[in-house]
């Protein structure tokens, strides 16, 4: 089968400062070799740190900014080499949820406006049509078609968020990059916008790339994880495999970090010693190197391949043939805190059948002002 999305080598480099003539002489080396692949309808979480280049991976493979290096493959197509309208036609198959849906969404245009826009800009639809497309299309992320006549401004967080997952869909893309989608709100509504995700990718066969700097939160909603540490990912596997058998010294320290209920559980935190070192001047060798409980000389001198196994559980470390057990990190009871516990609990309902106890899926939600 050919990949959705394959990502080959990609290098970003940003110039950090420059000279009186406007020369760059120092570079944040924001992406440093990364190669992955998206399959269709499938979820490839991407974690790690504030600042290790999720935003940047995600942003090259839309090409809304060109790689220094790498290659990029959509559909078995290269990627960097479209045309204009080719990278038309491509924008319209991928397409990006952010953070902050309030920024992204102009003030000024009513929501069916906002979703008349992308119909329209890429001639989908006879404009006769439209109308009922941006109907069924909010109904779909569980709003009442009447909210088409209101603003951004008038509806609460979570909803605001479904209107950008509405305005994703509204050109029926086959890849959303999410980027950090539920991070700026409530805990409660996260988990009504994951579920509404998950059902949406069930029902469209749609394939997510889900950037998160917390791996709790990827946990219900990703087929694979990527994590990323400086620019590189360190280590790669289906979910269920990273998350009961973690390999990499930075993998094991993150998710050591996710609270566990239980306060006697048999779990030690893992505390990594030293400062996040910076993507301007990142270590030599491994470059995680400077934080790790395992580091060797070999380690500073050498940086490590991502080496899968025949499993497809790739590790970029020297030293992972020596590391203890992974037992002691990951929680036995493959518990978390009870506010992650409540969005666990929001998912295996909306995967097993109806919402019941004031779990909220799609459609569930009161418009606003209702
Ligand atoms: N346009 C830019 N110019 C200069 N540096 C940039 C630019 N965009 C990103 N960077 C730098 O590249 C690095 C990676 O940034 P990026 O936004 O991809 O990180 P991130 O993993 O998405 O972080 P966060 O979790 O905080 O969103 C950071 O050091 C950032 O400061
Ligand atoms: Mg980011």
């Amino acid at each position: 089968m050919t990949a959705l999305l394959e990502a080959e080598g990609l290098v970003k480099h940003f110039p950090a400062a420059r000279s009186l003539f406007g020369r760059p002489t120092a570079f944040v080396r924001a992406v440093e070799g990364v190669s992955f692949s998206v399959n269709a309808g499938e979820t490839l979480a991407l974690v790690g740190e504030s600042g290790c280049g999720k935003s940047t991976v995600s942003r090259l493979v839309l090409r809304l900014i060109e790689p220094d290096q790498g290659r990029i493959r959509f559909e078995g197509r290269d990627l960097l080499a479209l045309g204009a309208t080719e990278l038309r036609a491509f924008r319209r198959k991928a397409q990006l949820i952010f953070q902050d849906p309030y920024a992204s969404l102009n003030p000024r245009m009513t929501v069916g406006q906002i979703l008349n826009e992308p119909l329209a800009l890429h001639d989908l639809l006879p404009p006769s049509a439209r109308r009922e497309r941006v109907e069924q299309i909010l109904r779909m992320v569980g709003l009442e078609p009447r909210v088409a006549r209101r603003y951004p401004h008038e509806f609460s967080g979570g909803q605001r968020q479904r209107i950008a997952i509405a305005r994703a869909l509204a050109v029926e893309p086959k890849l959303i990059i999410c980027d950090e989608p539920v991070s700026a709100l409530d805990v409660s509504i996260r988990s009504q916008i994951l579920n509404l995700l998950h059902e949406l990718q069930q029902r469209l066969g749609l394939a997510y790339i889900f950037v998160s700097h917390d791996l709790a939160v990827v946990k219900h909603i990703a087929d694979r994880v990527a994590v990323m540490n400086l620019g590189q990912i360190v280590e790669t596997a289906a979910t269920d495999t990273l998350f009961t058998s973690p390999r990499h010294p930075y993998t094991r320290a993150l998710l050591s970090a996710i609270p566990v209920p239980k306060p006697r559980a048999k779990r030690s935190r893992i505390v990594l010693q030293g400062e996040l070192p910076s993507a301007l001047n990142p270590p030599s060798g491994c470059r995680f190197h400077t934080r790790c409980a395992y580091v060797t000389d070999h380690c500073q001198a050498e940086a490590p391949a991502l080496i899968a196994d025949g499993a497809g559980h790739a590790t970029a470390c020297h030293r992972v043939a020596d590391l203890p057990p992974a037992d002691a990190v990951v929680p036995h009871d493959g518990g978390f805190s009870p506010a992650l516990e409540k969005l666990v609990a929001a998912f295996s309902l909306s995967t097993e059948g109806p919402a019941r106890g004031g779990v909220d899926i799609v459609g569930a939600s009161p418009p606003p002002g209702a």
